[in-house]
């Protein structure tokens, strides 16, 4: 039993969306900070679901009108976890019925949501978070702490893969659902990509393939961040790679990282005492011999854990978001971070011909989906 300790009011939070998601990933993060959140209302179009949260969560109210849940006045904040096509909508409705929002990503999946969530930024201060959970992970805030630590030297590329082979068959693979690498797992490394640039991004190069998913979304994609300091970013996100590449790859001009699995990072660099060689090259004909230079490097070679000094991991997102509502510190991710994540995503989307463009194109891709979720706006 979690005692609630003094002086902690909890944010009252209703759920929107009982799914993988919401049922299975917001629910136990909630669960692990007791003192700061109560779960107090949950809604979905599915009554068996809803009733599965009463059960888990007795006190509060269950609910299948999408209405009816806003009009809840005991909510404070939403977490708006329906599937991706609804999130810019369902949040400005939670937003215009007065409470808080969390939103999961993608934040919008259009050139019309981008717009419509910018504009609710701009209109509701302080009162939209984006859940970019990702920013969290250990390993990440590990690999930014080493680059910016200075041991790999000037840093000039990133690798960040996310491969795996399956014949994925769910709703995320159908582009009228919103599916499609670049909306699910684009998000988080994007945002990473961007993070690690550190740097304004110059450029976007993207390309989008569907390998082994049985829908019509891509489920493989590759995308060239640049930034205008020279760094190059290269993500790839696949369900079509059967020998997976590392998790993270950092080089650096004295050493490389490598984490194969987001939990060990492997460290090669040069021994700090080691000074760059200043002199210059040579045209003339060299000894016979060897092809190397005439100066070894000297390495430090380690596998460390990935244990960022900032301690986080990505359940403790929600512990950030109490900390900013209830006490006022800066959330981690600002919103024009996230709009920025959905800027890459629509750039990407364009060079894409294959991918709905305009507004209006994603308006008649999305129509089977927006259609149901408006059947619940009751
Ligand atoms: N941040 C993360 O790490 C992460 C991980 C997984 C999924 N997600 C995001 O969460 C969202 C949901 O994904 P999922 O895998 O849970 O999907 P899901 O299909 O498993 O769950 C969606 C739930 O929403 C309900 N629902 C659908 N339309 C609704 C409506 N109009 N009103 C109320 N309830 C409705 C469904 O019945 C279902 O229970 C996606 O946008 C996905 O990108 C984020």
């Amino acid at each position: 039993m979690t005692v609630k300790k003094a002086g902690k009011k909890a944010i009252r939070v209703g759920i929107w969306g009982l799914g993988r998601a919401g049922w299975g990933m917001h629910c136990p993060e909630l669960d692990r900070f007791k003192d700061e959140f109560e779960v107090v209302a949950g809604c979905d179009i599915d009554q068996s679901r809803v009733d599965e949260l009463l059960a888990r969560y007795p006190k509060a109210k269950g609910y299948t009108d999408g209405c009816k849940f806003l009009a809840d006045k005991n909510i404070e904040l939403v977490s708006v976890a329906v599937r991706s096509p609804q999130h810019a909508d369902y949040a400005i409705r939670a937003l215009e019925a007065g409470k808080m929002v969390f939103l999961e990503k993608p934040i919008a999946i259009s050139p019309k949501g981008l717009k419509a969530l910018e504009a609710a930024v701009a209109k509701y201060p302080g009162k939209l978070f984006f859940r970019q959970n990702r920013r969290f992970e250990t390993c990440f805030n590990h690999v930014q702490e080493l680059i910016h630590s200075g041991i790999l030297g000037d840093v000039y590329e990133i690798k960040l893969c996310r491969h795996g082979f399956e014949f994925r068959d769910d709703w995320q693979t159908l582009m009228e659902c919103g599916g499609g690498q670049l909306n699910n797992w684009g998000p988080h490394l994007i945002d990473h990509g961007l993070r690690l640039l550190d740097s304004p991004l110059k450029s976007v190069w993207g390309d989008l393939k569907t390998v082994a998913a049985l829908g019509d979304a891509e489920d493989h994609l590759k995308i060239i961040l640049k930034g205008e300091n020279g760094r190059l970013v290269d993500i790839e996100i696949s369900g079509g790679v059967a020998l997976p590449s590392p998790v993270y790859a950092v080089y650096g001009n004295r050493g490389s990282l490598v984490s194969e699995d987001e939990q060990d990072i492997r460290l090669k660099y040069l021994d700090p005492n080691q000074k760059a060689p200043t002199h210059k090259a040579n045209p003339a004909t060299p000894p016979r011999g060897g092809f190397g230079g005439t100066v070894h490097p000297k390495w430090i070679r380690k596998t460390i854990m990935a244990e960022p000094s900032n301690g986080w991991s990505m359940v403790d997102i929600y512990h950030a978001l109490y900390q900013t509502i209830r006490e006022g510190k800066a959330f981690p991710v600002k919103p024009e971070e996230a709009l920025d994540v959905l800027r890459v995503i629509l750039e990407v989307k364009k060079q894409n011909p294959a991918y709905p463009v305009t507004a209006d194109e994603f308006e008649k891709a999305t129509l089977a989906s927006t259609r149901s979720s408006r059947s619940t706006r009751r």
